[in-house]
């Protein structure tokens, strides 16, 4: 079976991260079923300029994998347990959608999407973004990590020096694909560095 990951993007600022992701990805080989909210729409379009939601716009040039879902369709292929896939990411993920999935409110595909996840067992990754966090946030995220979620703040380490926004949004793009178990080249790893650094004679 074709390796597919669900990505949900919401209305949280970090589209770049959520492009990067979709576009690693689909260069993995994996298949990217897309579902977008109403609100991570309107931030695509105005943190990338982007004039359609397509796949084309973000798939970086291997669009025949990625799927892109109405939002408002709890009926689709993704809402169902019975769509095997190898996990998924909420990329930005925002408060509100942080807040929903922790009280079980699954009114849009998005949600309805990662509340299967959880129930299924799979991997679901919350790259939650807002600062600072209110005591709200900080018990939803404690609510989803005791049932199953992993909570990943869009948080970039700078141990690696990096030299460009592309670099901080690859260090994220990165641990995200690491905790979804999928194979990459982008330099996430402090023991290459090390390497780098102190090369061993
Ligand atoms: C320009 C803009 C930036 C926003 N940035 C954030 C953010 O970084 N984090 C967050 O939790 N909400 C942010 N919001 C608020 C969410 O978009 C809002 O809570 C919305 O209801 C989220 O809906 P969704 O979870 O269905 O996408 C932002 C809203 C706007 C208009």
């Amino acid at each position: 079976m074709a390796r597919r990951i669900v990505v949900g993007i919401t209305g949280a600022s970090g589209a770049v991260y959520a492009r990067r992701v979709i576009q690693t990805l689909a260069a993995a080989g994996c298949e990217v079923h897309l579902t977008v909210s109403s609100l991570g729409r309107r931030l695509l379009f105005d943190e990338l300029g982007l004039k359609r939601l397509d796949p084309e716009a973000l798939s970086g040039g291997r669009d025949e994998l990625v799927t892109i879902y109405n939002d408002n369709d709890v009926g689709a292929a993704i809402a169902s347990g019975s769509f095997l896939h190898q996990g998924m990411v909420i990329v930005p993920c925002s408060s509100n959608t942080l807040g929903a999935l922790a009280a079980g409110v699954t009114d849009n595909l998005l949600k309805r999407a990662a509340a299967v996840t959880l129930k299924e067992r799979r991997p679901l990754i919350l790259a939650h973004r807002e600062t600072p966090v209110s005591y709200v946030d900080i018990c939803n995220m404690k609510r989803l990590s005791e049932g199953g979620a992993i909570i990943a703040p869009l948080a970039p380490g700078f141990y690696l020096g990096p030299g460009s926004i592309d670099d901080l949004v690859d260090f994220m793009t990165g641990r995200i694909l690491d905790l979804l178990g999928v194979e990459h080249d982008l330099d996430v790893r402090w023991a290459q560095t090390l390497q780098k650094v102190s090369p061993r004679p």
